[in-house]
């Protein structure tokens, strides 16, 4: 089934009842994919999407100001350029550099700056040569000698706050090594990744079905942004320090004398880094780095030189964002041509489709190149890569090769332009696409082998069926012995040992207690709440939240299965049934999470493997919020140390009364329920009014 959608609605057409609704929805939605970003280190959007969608907020809050509300994800404190991490306001611009790709380019250069000093024209400045490391600039800020911040670059101007991430890099000092050291030193250089290290980083995610990492930059990139420092600190980050920002004294007068001092600071600088006092020389540099590329162990993109002296740095200044001071000498990237022999899908473990072109192997800058990632089904259609094409091939710091063009005319007449296959290769579920994204994905949630070991780890999770004794090493280990393929095998996982002769007591690291705990607990959890079976099925977009807001409306098993499968026998003609309208209208499931849902009940085989589920299962029927209760509708929050309930349990009954419990107090908030040792939330009650409750007074308001 395709799926087709109804087009977003003009911001300029929403009546503010509408705005109202479609920004409760916009913030659920980034709340899930901060949740999946921060949480799951795995984006479950594009950046692009993801910036779509604050746009949005930002457009309807514009035309509608009076809807701003504290929760907005317009106004939390944090939104820094990608909204992810604090802003940082760099003291002086972290700017970018100008490029040199010919020798006539590096000549021009030096003349430039000649003539812009007035220097005669047989005397050559000198110029520190250093090569151009392929990673993510850093600024680090030091007061008193201590590391106080650490800023990515962003857009120049203002990055984002990875301090904490950065005191795990262990090439950056948490304190200034020296005496005399200057009372304000920002550091600024270069994160990166040695390319072994991210080999082996990624062979092990393919192992444990991990996404794997596209080049060292990027996985450098998304290691250090980790709102999980542990994450970061557990990958093999590296630093070399190249520059400064604001310094409150000068330690040297030259370029070199600062990376010399900058070094005995305790940083690493980069020791192929040379002063040069000739054009030649300089280029000698160029060609010699260029030679030792592929050996240096990291990713480099070209050389930069800068003047020595900072005297005349200052002087010459900059020509708009770049120093006329420095150039950046680029490699040309690395480009070969082959024979494209065959495209292939591969199926990530979330789904996505990823087409790899097969190659007639060739080197390329010194390495054999039998693949090419061709992204996706657009990109093959812009450049109109057939099966049999002679193609360009590059690498360009990244690992992974691109198809850059296809030689026209070597196509053979045979060429077909290439068809995007509309099911999944590996289980032959349909595939979709949604809105505003171009990557395909197989909707086999519950069925689809190449998701499987990721989908029964979210099946047994905590959230979902919570099974003790069953986690992520188990589930990767019964999958590979093929004891446990889908979902309802866990359920089956007694009946069949008993009457199997390899026994699971028999395995290593079993023995006859462990095995009867383990079935104990999957007993344990036969009987299971309806939003947590629909939370396990691991459908795109519904998190705990959403799998909530549906069981309650739909009550039943019974009912959710049948509505989907009838919202999707509809909902993309002209006048949608009543079961899409339905499923379209529950306050706080957006479009997106709705055509997920449908589509998931759209693929026939995920709705058996259900069904075989629930002859294994019971499922308990979502209690109906009360409308008739004192809090019904209304917004509480839970703050301090509880002493009658747990915070879980607390939030649980008022959910079943039909309030709605939330995490922070605002202008909205009718009761704080307020227990020992509570502090800001409190505060700010008692300064907006809201009402404040001790935990009896809420346990009598609610009967
Ligand atoms: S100096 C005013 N030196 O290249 C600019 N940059 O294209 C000061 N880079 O954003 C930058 N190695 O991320 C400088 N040895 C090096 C470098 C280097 C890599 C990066 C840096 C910068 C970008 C500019």
């Amino acid at each position: 089934m395709a799926a087709k959608r109804k087009t977003q609605t003009e911001v300029s057409d929403l009546t503010r009842a509408q705005a109202k609704v479609e920004l409760m929805r916009l913030a659920l939605e980034i709340e899930q994919h901060n949740e999946s970003y921060y949480n799951e280190d795995s984006p479950t959007v594009s950046d692009a999407a993801y910036d779509a969608l604050r746009q949005r907020v930002e457009t309807i809050e514009g035309r509608f100001p009076g809807l701003v509300t504290r929760e907005s994800p317009s106004q939390k404190v944090g939104a820094a350029p990608s909204g992810r991490f604090a802003k940082v306001t760099h003291a002086v611009p972290m700017l970018s550099l100008g490029n040199a790709f010919s020798d006539e380019d590096v000549t021009d250069f030096i003349d430039r700056v000649r003539r812009f000093l007035k220097l005669p024209a047989d005397e050559m400045p000198a110029v520190v040569a250093e090569p151009k490391i392929d990673g993510l600039s850093l600024s680090l800020r030091y007061e008193g000698g201590e590391l106080v911040t650490g800023a990515t670059r962003g857009d120049g101007f203002v990055g984002e706050d990875v301090t904490a991430n950065v005191r795990t890099i262990a090439d950056i000092p948490h304190k200034l090594k020296g005496r005399n050291v200057p009372e304000i030193c920002e550091i600024r250089g270069e994160v990166y990744i040695l390319g072994r290290d991210f080999i082996g980083f990624n062979k092990r995610a393919e192992k444990a079905g991990i996404q794997a990492a596209a080049n060292p930059r990027n996985f450098a990139a998304g290691s250090l942004r980790q709102k999980d420092v542990s994450v970061t600190a557990s990958r093999p980050l590296k630093f070399f320090a190249y520059t400064w920002g604001a310094m409150s004294a000068m330690p040297s007068k030259t370029q070199s004398g600062m990376l010399e001092w900058i070094g005995k600071a305790g940083f690493v600088t980069n020791p192929l880094t040379q002063r040069c006092e000739s054009v030649d020389e300089l280029l000698a540099f160029y060609r010699n780095i260029g030679t030792e590329r592929a050996n240096l162990g990291y990713d480099i993109d070209g050389v930069v030189y800068k003047i020595d002296r900072l005297d005349w740095q200052e002087r010459l200044g900059f020509a708009g964002r770049a120093p006329r001071w420095a150039v950046a000498h680029k490699f040309a990237a690395e480009q070969a041509t082959t024979v494209l022999e065959k495209i292939d899908i591969q199926v990530g473990r979330t789904g996505a489709l990823t087409p790899v072109a097969r190659l007639k192997p060739v080197t390329v800058g010194g390495v054999v190149v039998s693949n090419a990632t061709l992204h996706n089904a657009d990109e093959i259609e812009r450049k109109d890569i057939r099966e049999g094409d002679t193609v360009i091939v590059q690498r360009a710091g990244d690992v992974i090769p691109q198809v850059v063009a296809i030689v026209e005319d070597k196509r053979p007449k045979s060429a077909k332009p290439y068809k995007f296959p509309d099911t999944c290769p590996v289980c032959g579920s349909h595939v979709v696409s949604e809105e505003g994204e171009v990557v395909r994905r197989c909707t086999g949630a519950m069925i689809c082998p190449a998701q499987a070991t990721e989908r029964l780890k979210h099946f047994v999770s905590r959230l979902a069926f919570d099974i003790d004794g069953l986690g992520d090493k188990q589930i990767q280990e019964f999958y590979e012995a093929g004891i446990v393929m889908s979902p309802v095998d866990i359920f089956t996982l007694e009946k069949r040992d008993a009457r199997s002769s390899k026994k699971l007591a028999d395995r290593e690291g079993y023995g006859e207690t462990s095995v009867r705990n383990l079935f104990a607990s999957i007993d344990a959890r036969r009987r299971i709440a309806l939003h947590r079976l629909i939370f396990a099925l691991g459908i795109r977009h519904v998190g705990e939240g959403n799998a909530k807001l549906l069981a309650r409306h739909y009550a039943t098993i019974d009912s959710f299965r049948e509505s989907m499968i009838a919202a999707g026998k509809g909902h993309d003609s002209e006048s949608p049934n009543e079961a899409w309208q339905d499923l379209d209208s529950i306050g706080g499931v957006g479009e997106v999470v709705a055509e997920a849902v449908v589509e998931f009940f759209a693929e026939k085989r995920n709705v058996k493997a259900l069904d075989e589920l629930l002859k294994e299962i019971e499922v308990l029927p979502a209690e109906q919020a009360k409308t008739d209760s004192p809090v019904a509708g209304r917004t509480v929050v839970f703050t301090g140390a509880l002493t009658k309930f747990t915070r879980d349990e607390a939030k649980a009954g008022a959910e079943r009364l039909g309030a709605k419990v939330a995490g922070s107090v605002s202008k909205k908030t009718d009761y704080v329920v307020a227990g020992e040792d509570a502090g800001s939330k409190l505060t700010k009650a008692k300064e907006l009014g809201v009402a404040v409750l001790t935990e009896d007074e809420w346990l009598k308001l609610i009967g």
